[in-house]
């Protein structure tokens, strides 16, 4: 298993390029199976989330051209035109939860679909009761055998759909699933994250433009090390809630159309942060915010509303010397910690960034192990870091 190791205490500076949106790109990937027409998507981040995806579709027997990819375009072309198999197997959406998505399009289009229950996750239970209440209303019907959901319709009628939770994924499927139903259907309580904005545009003409925990993360990396990084192409207006708690902790931004500089120059101060669906602070940002807040002067209580296990970075924090306190969903982070370099296990895909952006500002070296984790949603992230002055390599297996 490779391993990547942050040696600390570098000032971050210069320019980065974000890419594409994992989550922006999986469901909108997932989303030509809709159609029989051929779907030319651009700024596909090369991911390892991205690749199980193309898996899944070449499995139903999806024809995918990576060619633009080989080229270094970061283009794709996915044509469902020939759909041979309806199912989505327990392999691949244990691996990849946003396989599920596939249960409403293909339920939608070709009237069946067979697609695994994800079962539970290391951030939390993440149940999928509401895609399906949703493509129940819509006139499907569900079935649950052998770990399998079996949804059968001969056609998806319009309906309107109350979430009890503004779900991502439950949004995106049920949209999906909408547009091929007779009728207009209405969803409720829906998610508004900037996913499900570039989902609907994507629908509507396919086409991607979301860079936002990427970005986020680049954010703290500048911040953290006291740096001075223009992140291009991050986008202000989907980072919010997020920006503004930095400007609170005394991090200078300024932000146009063209990215996102970042600056700090005294300290950071301790904020306060509770996780919410989108317009509210996003929680696969928290664990970043963590880290800034371990080094920050004073103390931080981080309340984590969406999942319900989703610390699981706070003990390896620790390992490196800051202090966090789990009670319930509440974490309270006593700041002015001075971090010191050790070997730590990531543990999903946020966690492991936390712990290299703890890492450039630990003294010593920081081994970060398990980065299957970041590799499903980081594009060449120790290139990026590199660029900007991290001394950071990775150790292949
Ligand atoms: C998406 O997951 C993202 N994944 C997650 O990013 C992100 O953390 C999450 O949204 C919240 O923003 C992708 O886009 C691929 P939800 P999703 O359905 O869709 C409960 C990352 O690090 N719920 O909005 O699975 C659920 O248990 C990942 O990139 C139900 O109760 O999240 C959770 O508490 C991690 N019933 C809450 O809703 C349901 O049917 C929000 O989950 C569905 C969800």
């Amino acid at each position: 298993m490779d391993k990547i190791i942050v040696h600390g205490g570098k000032r971050l500076t210069g320019e980065v390029t974000v890419s594409g949106s994992k989550n922006a790109a999986l469901p909108i990937l997932i989303a030509s199976l809709l159609t029989a027409e051929p779907c030319r998507y651009q700024r596909v981040p090369n991911l390892a989330d991205i690749h199980t995806t193309l898996k899944l579709l070449g499995g139903l027997g999806v024809k995918i051209d990576k060619q633009g990819w080989a080229r270094g375009t970061s283009e794709l072309t996915v044509q469902a035109e020939m759909v041979g198999k309806l199912e989505a197997s327990y392999d691949l959406v244990k691996t990849m939860r946003a396989s599920f998505l596939v249960l409403g399009p293909l339920t939608a289009r070709f009237g069946q679909a067979r697609v695994s229950t994800p079962g539970g996750c290391a951030i939390g239970a993440r149940p999928v009761n509401l895609h399906l209440k949703g493509l129940e209303a819509m006139g499907a019907r569900i079935e649950h055998s052998h770990g399998y959901i079996e949804a059968t319709a001969v056609r998806l009628h319009g309906a309107k759909i109350y979430l009890d939770l503004p779900s991502v994924g439950a949004t995106e499927n049920l949209m999906m699933a909408a547009t091929l139903a007779d009728g207009t259907t209405v969803i409720e309580n829906a998610a508004k994250e900037p996913e499900i904005e570039d989902l609907a545009s994507a629908l509507n003409k396919m086409g991607g433009r979301v860079r936002r925990i990427e970005a986020g993360s680049f954010v703290i990396a500048s911040a953290i090390t006291g740096g001075d990084v223009l992140i291009k192409d991050a986008r202000a207006e989907h980072l919010d809630a997020f920006l503004i708690k930095l400007q609170e902790a005394g991090v200078v931004l300024s932000c146009d159309p063209g990215g996102i500089r970042v600056q700090r120059n005294g300290k950071i101060k301790s904020v306060d942060v509770t996780t919410l669906p989108y317009p509210g602070f996003a929680t696969d940002l928290q664990a970043q915010m963590m880290v800034l807040m371990s080094v920050a002067d004073g103390v931080s209580v981080i309340t984590e509303t969406i999942f319900e296990n989703r610390f699981m970075h706070a003990q390896e924090l620790d390992r490196m010397g800051a202090q966090i306190q789990l009670e319930g969903n509440r974490a309270v982070v006593r700041g002015a910690r001075e971090l010191s370099g050790a070997p730590v296990m990531a543990t999903d895909l946020r966690a492991s960034v936390s712990l290299i952006l703890a890492g450039l500002v630990a003294s010593g070296s920081t081994e970060v192990s398990r980065v299957y984790h970041l590799d499903r949603g980081y594009e060449h992230i120790e290139e990026k870091l590199s660029n900007l002055g991290a001394q950071i390599e990775r150790v292949k297996a």
